[in-house]
């Protein structure tokens, strides 16, 4: 098989990408290793920065998110049983998120692919990106059984934290960042009507615990519990009861509960590797950074690599220049920086640290308390939560 541009991964950044692409006229095929049923019901994220709305948008993949996303203007932060708000539009000059899952956005660029293409084919495993350094690098991968090679101009690795593509990256040229932080979320999705407006980040000494949605009637939450911990451990319950305890004010507010229809745990992992480019290979998303989830960065990471990709391998394919390609590992690891130094920081002040002592828990409270009684401090929250700015050409 031969395409221009050969796409590893058909999660967020794959099935974007190959949709800005197919838009622009650059061909492309997408190699996806799991069912379609599979990616379409992973529960992962579920918080939009305004220029990943604008940039589904753009890609004529909104329907639906226009229709059902949820615009929320601000978030509350709970410590030392007190509820603060931010409010997102007057601090940063009229910026909102937007809380729409990733499973719909999925399930979006999927039936658009299959209706319009280009080519996605699930159950393909990418083995191995080869030659490149060469102007022909190839994908070995596995089809129904067989082993085929898909020789392209560009391969992109859009497969995740345990792709393959990262692995063509010879070492002497690879640089590592990682950084594992001591504790785990236990997420859960619940039907019930959620119990606040706009999405709740509560520190306590018990713990971190974050209430987030899906839709009016579909609640998602969070709780940091220990590393190791398994979901037998954690009765439905026994998570409700823990949630409402972190939640909990000195101020009339109940926790609704519900039944569970999902639930997991994940680690919590800062990892960034340079470059993400080497030859003809390019990453982009989880398979090149990943990042704490507090603060909710990665999904939109993942979109804004993308955005800059799409444009940078368009401008190659109609003129050959590739000024932009050359750049776009640069151009990238400049936003991804920023967005690992907010998640890491929103990450440390929120979290009940193991190991941390008394000095630690007022460091967290003073950093909370200069977030909510200064306007700076507040505005420099909900800037980098709403995004920070891309270039302007993209
Ligand atoms: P992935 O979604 O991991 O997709 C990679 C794809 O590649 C997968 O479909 C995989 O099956 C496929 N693949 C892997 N190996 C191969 C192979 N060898 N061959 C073919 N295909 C392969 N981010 C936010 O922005 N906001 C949030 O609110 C948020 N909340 C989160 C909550 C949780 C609990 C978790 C776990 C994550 C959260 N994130 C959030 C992070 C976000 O989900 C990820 O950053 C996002 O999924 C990255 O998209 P991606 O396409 O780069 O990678
Ligand atoms: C969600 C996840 C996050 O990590 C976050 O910071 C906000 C929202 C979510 O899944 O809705």
């Amino acid at each position: 098989m031969r395409t221009t541009v050969g796409i590893i991964g058909g999660g967020p950044a794959g099935l974007l990408l190959a949709r800005l692409l197919h838009r622009a006229g650059v061909g492309c095929v997408v190699l996806e290793i799991r069912t379609r049923e599979y990616v379409e019901h992973r529960q992962r994220a579920g918080m939009l920065e305004q220029g990943t709305v604008n940039a589904l948008r753009e890609a004529g993949a909104a329907d639906r998110l226009n229709a059902e996303g949820l615009v929320h203007h601000g978030i509350e932060l709970r410590f030392a049983r007190e509820r603060h708000r931010i409010d997102f539009p007057t601090l940063t000059g009229g910026r909102t998120v937007t809380i729409y899952a990733q499973t719909e956005i999925v399930k979006d660029l999927v039936a658009l692919q299959l209706a319009e293409g280009p080519p996605l084919l699930f159950e393909t495993r990418a083995l191995a990106v080869e030659d490149a350094e060469s102007e022909r690098p190839v994908v070995r991968f596995v089809r129904e059984g067989r082993e085929e090679t898909l020789s392209c101009d560009w391969v992109v690795g859009c497969d995740g934290f345990h792709g393959v593509a990262r692995e063509a990256i010879p070492a002497a040229v690879s640089r590592t960042y990682a950084h594992d932080h001591p504790y785990a979320w236990l997420g859960i999705l619940a039907e019930v009507p959620p119990s606040c407006e706009e999405l709740i980040y509560a520190r306590g000494e018990r713990g971190f615990a974050l209430h987030s949605m899906r839709s009016p009637s579909v609640s998602r939450l969070y709780l940091q519990v220990p590393v190791g911990t398994e979901l037998e451990e954690w009765p439905d319950d026994r998570i409700w009861d823990e949630l409402a305890a972190r939640f909990a004010i000195d101020a009339d507010w109940t926790l609704a509960r519900g039944p569970v229809t999902s639930r997991s745990v994940t680690p919590m992992r800062s990892y960034v590797h340079e470059p993400m480019r080497h030859g003809r290979l390019l990453l982009a998303g989880d398979a090149a950074h990943i990042v704490p989830p507090t603060g909710a960065k990665g999904l939109n990471l993942a979109v804004s690599d993308v955005r800059i990709l799409s444009r940078a391998l368009t401008a190659w394919c109609s003129t050959g220049d590739t000024q932009l390609v050359d750049r776009y590992s640069e151009l990238c690891l400049s936003r991804v920086w920023q967005a690992t130094r907010f998640s890491y920081d929103m990450t440390k002040m929120l979290h009940a640290q193991p190991d941390g002592d008394a000095f630690d828990q007022r460091m967290q409270l003073a950093r909370l308390r200069r977030i909510t009684a200064s306007r700076h401090a507040a505005a420099e929250l909900a800037a980098n939560y709403t995004g920070l700015p891309l270039p302007e050409w993209v």
